[in-house]
């Protein structure tokens, strides 16, 4: 595995496959590699001849400085993960090298950047749309790894992808999950013990949340009842649960308001300080 620390570099290895024929998978992450990001890997070595994995701490996503900050960095240890998993290419660039000047391009995300993380993170989903443009326009890939842990940034990459007009496939992969339930994240490591105890219950709760529709409650009441269980867990602190459309990212109170993909519930929590999300399908 060769580590790419400039855009020359890596706008070279991407022409040389491509006037080969070869098909190129592109993972983009943070790093603070773990097992969920791991699985986008595997898949992405599968599908393509060659795997291109980003490793880049974006700054224009973070919209708390302390959060930017204190974000888990373990280059060594990706380095060797990504190495042993079969990488060809490792992209770790500076924030100089990505960033030589602002970026100052806004991204019109509509309805799907609005709601959620969104609502919550002014400023967050612009940043994701600056940074996974400029990996795409860089490494042409046939096909882009993103894990549905992050469910709604899916849907807000793919709006990027038709603003832009990428032509290439973006894979959505399965959330990746502790033995316990929890999803995997590079911020669980801020969990104190107590709190990564409680952490669970999250998952849990939504998986709970699926028998009530079984039993004939509509969204409205789903929505409702599960924001309650979660806040009624002393350690749990819900900022939203919302039940949406799974392609629009947009809320809906009752099922057959759902599209053909269904309805997905989407969750922030903080647990013990840490923001925590998480999702579910219906
Ligand atoms: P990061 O949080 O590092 O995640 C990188 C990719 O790994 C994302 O597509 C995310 O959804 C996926 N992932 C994280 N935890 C997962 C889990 N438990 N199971 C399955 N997939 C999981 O998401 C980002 O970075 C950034 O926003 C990025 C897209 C790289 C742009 O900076």
């Amino acid at each position: 595995m060769e580590i790419i620390r400039t855009k020359q570099r890596l706008a070279d290895v991407v022409d040389d496959a491509r006037r080969q024929g070869r098909s190129i998978g592109l993972v983009p992450t943070m790093g603070a590699l773990h097992a969920g990001h791991r699985s986008l890997v595997e898949r992405a070595r599968k599908e393509n001849d060659v795997v291109i994995v980003s490793v880049f701490v974006n700054p224009t996503q973070f919209n708390n400085p302390d959060d930017l900050r204190t974000y888990p960095r373990t280059e060594e240890a990706d380095a060797a993960m990504l190495e042993a998993c079969g990488v060809d290419y490792a992209f770790i660039p500076s924030v100089e090298e990505v960033y030589p000047e602002p970026d100052t391009r806004v991204f019109d995300l509509g309805p799907v950047a609005e709601v959620m993380e969104g609502a919550m993170r002014p400023g967050h989903f612009n940043g994701v749309a600056q940074i996974v443009s400029k990996l795409f326009a860089l490494t042409k890939p046939t096909r882009a790894y993103f894990g549905e842990k992050d469910f709604q940034q899916i849907a807000v990459i793919r709006r990027m992808v038709e603003l832009e007009g990428f032509d290439l496939e973006i894979v959505p992969c399965p959330i990746v999950r502790e033995a316990d339930g929890l999803a995997l994240s590079s911020r669980n490591v801020r969990l104190s013990p107590e709190a990564r105890a409680i952490a669970p219950k999250i998952h849990y709760i939504l998986e709970l949340s699926r028998d009530l529709k079984a039993a004939g409650k509509q969204a409205a009441e789903v929505q409702q009842a599960t924001l309650d269980a979660i806040n009624d867990v002393e350690g749990l602190e819900a900022e939203y649960y919302q039940i949406v459309d799974a392609a629009t990212m947009q809320p809906i109170s009752r099922w057959e308001d759902a599209g053909e993909l269904g309805a997905a519930g989407c969750v922030t929590v903080f647990c013990g300080g840490v923001r925590l999300i998480d999702n579910i399908r219906y």
